[in-house]
């Protein structure tokens, strides 16, 4: 399978750069996912398009399961500082998260098990919006959920670059890899007046002092410490000018959490924090805006994956997945059917450095069909299984 994918590096390098010089934002990915649809139906794949606005739902096969290879395909609001002629023409827009090396071997995928004889059926989900939401706080995999995109799927797969290990590599673990996210947004409400008369004032920064303390005492002191959890504050805003105390105060930021089980007593907990500001003779507002579950990845699909890896890498190129409380929206698809994210080597020489969401992020093109191949044949397998 490695040497099959190796023999469409060609046609993998001119999608990855074509997607990378013409990266799309958000939802509105209407020239790639038009590309992505395209060259599906000319492979032969029964196409869907514009599932969960601008995604695309491809599929090829007849009968036993299903198994369903996800790829993201939106670029992130950054301005690429990187000046390789395949560089981003769009100011403003990067794909600066590998998103169009995923789709670029999800296309590979696609074509080489085109030509396969399949003993059940393979659903390509090309999913915009990954990075954000919309104006209804829904993300890209969730719009092409609501709209039946996983619907009789029972296997999910999907992979993530990571430039942090070399080419060659992947990484696969079971259990939580990414964050469950809210959003949560404050307003701390004392009384106005003059600087000078805190007396005649209920501060609203001195309630926000021990709204504070009481928010990064929640990880530490009230959480579980086996549990994965993370409440940070992302931004203050408050007052105008020197001498007056204003009448109130807004923080924002955001709670992460690996187990499903402790997301209510975050928010629980951060309530609590906001009542300091009632006891002390103030008054507060909070609302949480749920981002996503975490991103869990099933154990047999993950085995597979990592047997797949074994084999075709060696024992040594298959590494445990690096975890992080960042998030990832396939674990909206995995609530929906067992299936595993890997993360797949990408290391640049001279790039080590530039991390995904940086402005001078590449990756080393070499790994593309890697990624390719590991697609194909862990999807392959699971068909086997049928
Ligand atoms: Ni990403």
């Amino acid at each position: 399978m490695l040497k099959q994918s190796h023999a469409i590096s060609e046609e993998l390098i001119e999608w990855r750069r074509d997607f990378h010089m013409h990266p799309e934002i958000g939802f509105e990915l209407h020239r790639t996912s038009k590309i992505v649809a395209d060259e599906l139906e000319k492979m032969g794949y029964r196409v869907r398009r514009r599932g969960g606005k601008t995604g695309v739902v491809a599929e090829i096969g007849e009968g036993g399961k299903v198994v369903a290879i996800r790829a993201d395909m939106d670029a992130l609001p950054i301005l690429e500082q990187n000046e390789y002629e395949y560089a981003s023409k769009t100011p403003g827009a990067m794909h600066a998260c590998g998103h169009d090396s995923h789709t670029a071997m999800a296309l590979g995928a696609a074509l080489l098990l085109s030509k396969e004889k399949l003993p059940g059926r393979v659903r390509f989900l090309f999913q915009p919006c990954e990075e954000t939401t919309d104006e209804e706080n829904l993300s890209g995999a969730q719009r092409m959920a609501a709209e039946g995109a996983m619907d009789g799927v029972d296997y999910v797969i999907a992979q993530h670059v990571d430039p942090a290990m070399p080419v060659g590599t992947i990484g696969i673990s079971a259990g939580p890899c990414s964050g469950g996210v809210d959003n949560w947004y404050g307003v701390i409400r004392g009384k106005g007046g003059h600087g000078a008369h805190p007396d005649h004032t209920i501060d609203p920064f001195h309630l926000l002092a021990h709204v504070i303390l009481g928010l990064n005492g929640i990880v530490s002191r009230r959480i579980n410490p086996f549990e994965p959890a993370v409440v940070s504050i992302g931004m203050v805003n408050g007052g105008f000018t020197e001498n007056v105390i204003p009448d109130h105060v807004k923080l924002s930021g955001t709670l992460r959490f690996a187990n499903p089980a402790i997301h209510e007593t975050l928010r629980e907990e951060i309530r609590r924090a906001f009542e300091m500001a009632k006891t002390m003779g103030g008054d507060y507002e909070l609302r949480f805006e749920y981002g996503g579950p975490p991103m869990i990845n099933d154990t047999t699909v993950s085995e597979v994956i990592e047997a797949t890896g074994r084999e075709m890498l060696g024992a040594d190129k298959v590494h445990e997945i690096w975890k992080t409380l960042g998030a990832e929206d396939f674990s909206v698809f995995l609530e929906m059917a067992p299936g595993a994210m890997f993360t797949l080597g990408t290391q640049k020489k001279g790039h080590e450095e530039y991390m995904l969401h940086h402005p001078k992020f590449d990756l080393d093109e070499r790994a593309l069909p890697i990624g390719t191949a590991m697609l194909v044949e862990t999807a392959k397998r699971f068909l086997g299984n049928a």
